[in-house]
């Protein structure tokens, strides 16, 4: 299960996404905004990132106008590794190397048709599991 949250900035992408995310049969979960009213993004990114540290959803998806905002709101919350992805390469190497657990995108910043590849790489990219990468998500989660 995906769970996927956005602000006013973000919706038109966000709804891309889940688009995208009905045709290939991923099951999510939309944490809203639902409407193009002005909302405050980390209201939207906490709900996320709770869903994925409680277990309820695997993942998350997280839309603002930069996605900066949702981004540095989802990593405040402890065993969230949030990445700000606009590109493919990224997208790929943050899965493989920091085991994101959240996505971040900008709705101002990427077109629907970039997005939906950055997301497919993203949910389609495995943890490398090397020893390398696992110790150095310890230091991460380290107090
Ligand atoms: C909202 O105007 C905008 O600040 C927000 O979507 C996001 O870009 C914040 O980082």
């Amino acid at each position: 299960m995906i769970a996927i949250g956005c602000d006013h900035g973000g919706l038109e992408l966000k709804n891309e996404i889940i688009k995208y995310l009905e045709g290939a049969g991923v099951a999510y979960k939309d944490f809203g905004t639902k409407t193009p009213d002005s909302v405050d993004y980390p209201v939207y990114a906490k709900l996320v990132a709770n869903a994925v540290v409680s277990g309820e959803c695997e993942k998350g998806i997280l839309v603002c106008g930069t996605g900066i905002g949702v981004c540095i709101t989802a990593n405040k919350v402890k065993g969230i590794r949030c990445a700000l992805c606009h590109d493919v390469f990224s997208a790929r190497a943050t899965r493989e190397h920091n085991d994101s657990n959240i996505l971040a995108m900008g709705g101002r910043v990427i077109g629907p048709g970039a997005a939906v590849e950055v997301v497919k790489t993203w949910l389609g990219t495995e943890f490398s599991g090397d020893e390398r990468h696992i110790r150095r998500i310890s230091v991460i989660e380290e107090e």
